[in-house]
């Protein structure tokens, strides 16, 4: 029997990078169906050629109430139920460091940032809280080493990432004994991760900066920059009932060793 039999999830910004990645992976392991809440209507027509009626869609804002609610109730509507909260969708800030701000800039990436990396998370959390509640589900949050760690952003984005720490534990908290909360903290990843608009850095990708690619891999003891793929297992670990059933406010690290970058190097000095 596959992991996620019969299981129904929700995942937000499900049309690229880590969350298409979730969405592939779940059906691979038996889920049922699944509901995503996609900002652009460009990629609805994708989405339906790949996942037929397997899957639900809404088009809308993380930072809209209404968007939540509507993509879950579109979810229990279709499949019946709601077993697991994947809230993904995010946007990064590009290194901005606090000298790079003029204006009002800083406070308008400050509330982009934060609407959707942080405000997103609460308000998919609040939207599904209740159908979770009556399945006994789960909520998983992508976080990131930006969630433990310096240097994976500017101070806007690493500061969302470590709010999400919080928000899991308060939620884990709160929502226990019915709904287990947990969180997959990937490191640098080759997904098209996009800028705030309040930068102008909108369509600008993670994975196109020269380089990165290569600098991570160096950088990381394992040697080299993960694929969406490469989060995947952490994710389906904890939507599994049987399989992380005591598990509850816990962070998986998929980042390839950030917390013991450097060691190599002296092992290597004996
Ligand atoms: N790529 C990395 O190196 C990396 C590392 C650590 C953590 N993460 C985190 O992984 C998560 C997924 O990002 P990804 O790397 O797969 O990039 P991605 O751009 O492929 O995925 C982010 C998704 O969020 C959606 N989104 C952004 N703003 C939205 C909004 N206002 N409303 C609805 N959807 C919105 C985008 O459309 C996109 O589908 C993010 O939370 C990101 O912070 C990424």
């Amino acid at each position: 029997m596959s992991w996620l039999e019969n299981h129904v999830a929700l995942v937000t910004g499900a049309n690229s990078g880590i969350g298409l990645a979730v969405v592939r992976r779940f059906f691979e392991e038996g889920a049922r169906g699944i509901g995503v809440l996609i900002r652009s209507a460009a990629h609805v027509d994708a989405l339906q050629k790949e996942f037929g009626d397997k899957i639900v869609i809404t088009v809308g804002d993380v930072r809209s109430p209404d968007a939540n609610q509507e993509a879950v109730a579109a979810t229990v509507d279709k499949f019946g139920k709601l077993d697991t909260l994947v809230g993904n969708a995010g946007v990064w800030d590009h290194f901005a460091g606090l000298r790079k701000y003029e204006g009002d800039s800083l406070k308008s990436t400050f509330e982009e940032v934060f609407g959707v990396n942080v405000l997103g998370y609460l308000l998919a959390a609040h939207a599904a809280a209740p159908a979770l509640r009556e399945s006994h589900g789960s909520m998983i949050f992508t976080l990131s080493n930006a969630s433990f760690y310096a240097g994976g952003g500017g101070p806007v984005y690493v500061a969302s990432k470590h709010a999400g720490v919080g928000l899991v534990k308060q939620l884990a908290y709160e929502l226990a004994p019915d709904i287990r909360v947990n969180a997959v903290a990937p490191g640098g990843t080759v997904t098209p991760l996009k800028g705030p608009q309040a930068l102008g850095r909108e369509n600008d990708r993670l994975s196109d900066i020269p380089g990165f690619a290569d600098s991570v891999a160096q950088a990381m003891p394992l040697g080299f920059i993960a694929q969406p793929e490469d989060h995947t297992g952490h994710y389906v670990l904890l939507a599994s009932r049987k399989n992380s059933s005591a598990t509850t406010a816990a962070i998986l690290q998929s980042d390839c060793g950030w917390e013991i970058r450097g060691r190599q190097s002296r092992k290597t000095q004996k």
